[in-house]
């Protein structure tokens, strides 16, 4: 198991996701705890990436419920359709908010949050968690992380599929 993440901190957004991704498959190759892996995962795209707020709310029954994480404390429970990570869940869709205080109902659980994306993450069509990531930027996400966040959530669906 890798024992540091190795990122050069000058290139580009996409070549950092590029070098974090085999990193990540690495890191959870061998593991089959679903929270040891998820709690590695935040940790790779919050140092890797820089992000400000990178965790995973759980589905259980009807809200989901704050699960493995790095960075601020944060809201413990979002209820069906509330707030953009509810909203994910709802809809089955990845959302992306350039500015969080123009999203109807977002849940702020830190003022210094300013922009952030929310991907849903499914097993036999049902979504089990979303993984969020906040930024302290505003419009901080783009289609570079739209697509490589998608690949993150491939990883962890292969491993629902063992869990
Ligand atoms: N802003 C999210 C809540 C979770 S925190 O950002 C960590 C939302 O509106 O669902």
């Amino acid at each position: 198991m890798a024992e540091q993440l190795i990122i050069s901190t000058t290139s580009h957004k996409q070549q950092r996701y590029d070098q974090l991704l085999p990193q990540l498959e690495a890191l959870v190759d061998g593991e089959s705890d679903l929270i040891a892996n998820l709690s590695n995962i935040a940790s790779v795209l919050k140092y890797g990436m820089g992000f400000f707020w990178v965790g995973f709310y759980l589905v259980k029954e009807e809200e989901m419920v704050l699960g493995p994480f790095q960075g601020p404390v944060a809201c413990t429970r979002i209820p069906f359709g509330k707030g953009v990570c509810g909203q994910a869940w709802k809809n089955k869709k990845i959302i992306l908010v350039p500015d969080v205080e123009k999203f109807p109902g977002h849940i702020a659980c830190s003022s210094e949050s300013k922009s952030e994306i929310v991907l849903p993450v499914l097993k036999d069509g049902e979504v089990k968690m979303v993984l969020d990531v906040d930024s302290q930027k505003l419009n901080n996400f783009d289609k570079t992380d739209h697509s490589q966040l998608s690949r993150v959530v491939k990883v962890v669906e292969n491993l629902l599929i063992v869990n």
